[in-house]
């Protein structure tokens, strides 16, 4: 029997599988420890849709069942809020942060931001992807040892200041750079993780302690998008087709724009969902494309089809292996191990079950990828399977799905395809780790240990 949140009515879930451990605060621990094997062992207990009260979060039913999540993303919106149930991010992104709002505001909040990220808009960043990705491995010398997800994350975070934010060389977007990957380095260790689903623990105990580092490194980045702001706002013609620029001249119904908190909130969440996210994807991608050797020469085969360097970057990205070898990669070893929980607002009758109001219904998309009746082999890196069927969005989730499916998912696939063609087709790469490696836990996300090492070498 599950515990109910406050207020709900009393109605209890009874035909449920309960996946509540014994020990809570031991599972807590484990699933932040060791997230692959606790998931799929509570999942051979309990199968794909079960209950799971941890306490540190209200009580959730877990689903990895594509009927299940058909279920849940073709649902009336109306029926869930999944905003209050990312409250753990709230310290990094602010409470105005898209990924925090629900309802009306988080409607008119996504069509505003919807644009930037897709169609011409969208093309127009692919020659400034290509300069970025080029001027970071640049550095990299014939005979050197490189780590792939600090590279990756230079290129990313340089993507989506110039591209997004339309901020330009210079001394503030060095700063921004720096402040913005020390304060996410905080959470870089499945330890450190820990601080943000404890809210107890996150005390300032002055500059040296965990937290007290992270709310002075916030400090930092606050003021610096600040400072971005208030330029804005003072000298027009500074603003051009950028997001900022672009939320700072939108109205509300009453004509009212948008505060500067508002604003810091929204390049925050931006900053914060857009670029690590894509570095570990493109991490992954060059560990598997290096892991599983005829995976690489098909992939090379298929570039030297085109001239890289100068191809119209959407003919890059209608590569099909290479389309493939991306999906693969956000399969096998998903960014996120789940999407958005959505928070029941009234009881509901779900998959024949009768869930109170306050549950919240958590799709695994780890589990869902690793379902070997969709997946036959799933511990395989295959891009072929992509090849050979099409997958619905039930079973394939990478970016989530429903109202809250990601907003930069036509962004990081244009440019996870451009990085990975305009690297390939330049260096030739030998893998430092040839070991299988499991995720481990980079604050919320999940990341390959060690960042994936890589030699350069000659390219013949
Ligand atoms: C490989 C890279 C990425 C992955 C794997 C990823 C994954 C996800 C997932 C799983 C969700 C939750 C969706 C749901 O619950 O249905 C999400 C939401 C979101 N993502 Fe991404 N993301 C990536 C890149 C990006 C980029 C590049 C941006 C923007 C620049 C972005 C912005 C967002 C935003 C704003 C949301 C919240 C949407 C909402 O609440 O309506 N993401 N992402």
């Amino acid at each position: 029997m599950i515990t109910l949140p406050e207020n709900s009515s009393n109605q209890t879930v009874t035909k449920l599988p309960d996946g509540t451990p014994k020990f809570k605060w031991l599972q807590t621990i484990r699933i932040v420890l060791q997230p692959i094997d606790t998931l799929e062992q509570t999942e051979q207990r309990y199968g794909d849709i079960f209950t799971s009260d941890l306490g540190f979060f209200p009580p959730q039913v877990v689903i990895s069942n594509p009927q299940a999540i058909q279920e849940l993303f073709m649902a009336d919106a109306q029926l869930f809020d999944s905003g209050s149930g990312n409250y753990l991010i709230q310290p990094l992104v602010g409470a105005n942060s898209l990924i925090l709002l629900d309802g009306d505001r988080h409607l008119q909040q996504r069509k505003l931001l919807m644009p930037s990220f897709h169609g011409e808009r969208m093309r127009a960043y692919g020659e400034t992807i290509r300069n970025i990705t080029k001027q970071v491995t640049g550095k990299w010398s014939i005979g050197k040892q490189f780590t792939a997800r600090p590279s990756m994350q230079d290129i990313s975070l340089q993507v989506i200041l110039q591209t997004v934010f339309g901020l330009k060389e210079g001394e503030r977007y060095q700063q921004i750079q720096q402040v913005l990957t020390e304060m996410l380095d905080t959470f870089n260790t499945p330890i450190s993780a820990v601080f943000l689903f404890f809210k107890s623990l996150q005390r300032d105990f002055g500059a040296w302690s965990p937290w007290g580092k992270f709310l002075r490194r916030r400090q930092q980045l606050d003021e610096l998008l600040y400072q971005e702001i208030r330029e804005r706002r003072h000298q027009p013609e500074t603003r051009g087709e950028d997001i900022l620029s672009l939320l700072m001249s939108a109205r509300d119904e009453q004509g009212q724009p948008m505060t500067d908190e508002e604003l810091r909130d929204e390049l925050m969440t931006m900053l914060f969902a857009g670029h690590e996210t894509t570095a570990i994807a493109l991490s992954w991608a060059l560990y598997w494309i290096h892991y599983v050797p005829e995976v690489r020469e098909k992939l090379i085969q298929e570039l030297n089809s085109l001239d890289i360097a100068h191809a119209d970057p959407t003919a890059i990205t209608q590569l099909p292996y290479l389309n493939a070898v991306c999906s693969e990669t956000l399969r096998i070893t998903p960014v996120a191990f789940f999407a958005f929980p959505r928070v029941l607002k009234a009881p509901m009758k779900f998959m024949g079950y009768d869930l109170p109001k306050g549950m919240m219904i958590s799709p695994c998309v780890y589990l869902t990828h690793h379902r070997p009746d969709i997946y036959p082999e799933p511990k395989r890196f295959k891009p072929e399977r992509f090849l050979e069927r099409q997958f619905s969005p039930y079973e394939f989730l990478p970016f989530g799905g429903g109202n809250r499916r990601c907003l930069g998912m036509a962004f990081a696939l244009f440019e996870m395809k451009l990085v990975l063609a305009t690297i390939l087709s330049q260096y030739s790469l030998e893998l430092l780790d040839q070991v299988p490696l499991k995720a481990v836990r980079r604050g919320i996300v999940f990341a390959p240990p060690g960042g994936v090492r890589l030699m350069v070498k000659e390219k013949h």
